[in-house]
């Protein structure tokens, strides 16, 4: 497919209210983000940006201080800045509860010793970013918004992100099913015991859970810990729906006119096809114009003119976004809406 003028990319993205923007480390993403949610808040369509780069720079980009909450940096634009240490640390409170609502009490120091380990285990935090980012997802979907924008950590955490929801859903159900099969057999048990009882009146059947009247019943625990299960099953089921379904969710991948960019990005779809995934658009960011007077840039420009050869071939069913290099970083959402407006 043949390059577009970049105001195009607005328009080909209007009838999609769900976008991803994706690509390898520093070539753009937050920038390209932050200047469609820009854009679109410049047209009074209200836009909610929502960043799950643990760098942070969207509120730098955007020149406002962000946090988990929604932080309004125009009336039509909204932001988030999703902590990955608050989110943990809330995620793993949550748990905490869950599992205090079925474990025997004198195992909870044990399993909040083992919780606290667990919050600097390896994928701690995707899988808490990934919650909040399926929360934030559903959420926004059923809100007011005319566009939701996720700007993304490099390639490799975001398209974990986006093949988690179905993993994740696989493996409550696995849990699911292990804690279905645990309580038939406990049932089956439960009816012998009493079977057993009737026909010994003088055992004495002494339970953990009639040492503390007002515990809640071993079956009642059961079924809390299934239903918070279930119910993280639905969100996940629910965000793996809205990013596959193409007339909601459109992936933006953005990379540069370098030669890793190129072998990154086209590993990416691929990842993306795999898991019947497709980007939407590619934007070719930090592009230099041709007519440089200087021999260094002039080099550069015409390199990169090269690759864009290579680029248009390796990616010839996607529609391709070419976006300049500019004098300064883009900062502000004028500036940065400006970056899309159409050239008169
Ligand atoms: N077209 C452009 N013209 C000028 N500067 C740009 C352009 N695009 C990006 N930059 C600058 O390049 C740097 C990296 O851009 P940005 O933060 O948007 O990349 P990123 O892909 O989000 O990076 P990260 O992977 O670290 O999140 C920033 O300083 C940004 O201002
Ligand atoms: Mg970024």
């Amino acid at each position: 497919m043949a390059l577009h003028p970049l105001s195009a990319l607005v328009t080909q993205l209007t009838t999609q209210p769900i976008l991803f923007i994706g690509g390898k480390g520093g070539v753009g993403k937050t920038t390209t983000a932050a200047a469609l949610a820009s854009y679109y808040a410049s047209q009074q369509q209200k836009t909610l940006i929502v960043s799950t780069d643990p760098a942070h720079s969207l509120g730098d980009v955007l020149k406002t201080r962000l946090n988990n909450e929604k932080t309004a940096v125009t009336p039509y634009l909204d932001a988030i800045e999703l902590n990955p240490d608050t989110i943990v640390d809330a995620h793993f409170a949550q748990v905490e509860r869950t599992i205090k609502s079925y474990a025997n009490p004198d195992m909870m120091p044990k399993i909040r010793e083992h919780l606290r380990l667990s919050k600097s285990a390896p994928g701690a935090q995707e899988a808490a970013m990934l919650e909040s980012m399926c929360q934030h997802l559903v959420a926004a979907a059923d809100g007011n918004y005319k566009h939701i924008i996720f700007d993304t950590a490099p390639t490799g955490h975001t398209l974990r992100l986006l093949v988690l929801p179905e993993m994740m859903g696989a493996w409550t159900d696995g849990l699911l099913a292990q804690q279905r099969r645990q309580s038939k057999l406990r049932s089956v048990a439960t009816n012998l015991d009493r079977h057993n009882q009737k026909n010994d009146v003088k055992k004495d059947a002494t339970r953990s859970e009639t040492d503390n009247p007002f515990a809640p019943k071993k079956s009642d625990r059961w079924e809390q810990a299934v239903s918070v299960l279930e119910k993280r099953k639905q969100l996940f089921r629910q965000a793996g729906a809205l990013l596959h379904d193409r007339e909601q969710t459109a992936i933006v991948l953005v990379m540069t006119a370098d030669v890793l960019p190129l072998a990154e990005t086209g590993r990416a779809i691929e990842q993306l096809e795999e898991s019947k995934l497709m980007p939407a658009a590619i934007v070719i960011n930090q592009l230099i114009s041709q007519d440089q007077s200087d021999d260094f840039w002039r080099h550069r420009a015409t390199r990169q003119q090269q690759l864009m050869q290579d680029i248009e071939q390796d990616f010839i069913n996607y529609p391709l976004y070419p976006m300049y290099l500019q004098q300064t970083d883009v900062r502000g959402t004028e500036a940065l809406g400006a970056l899309l407006a159409p050239v008169i």
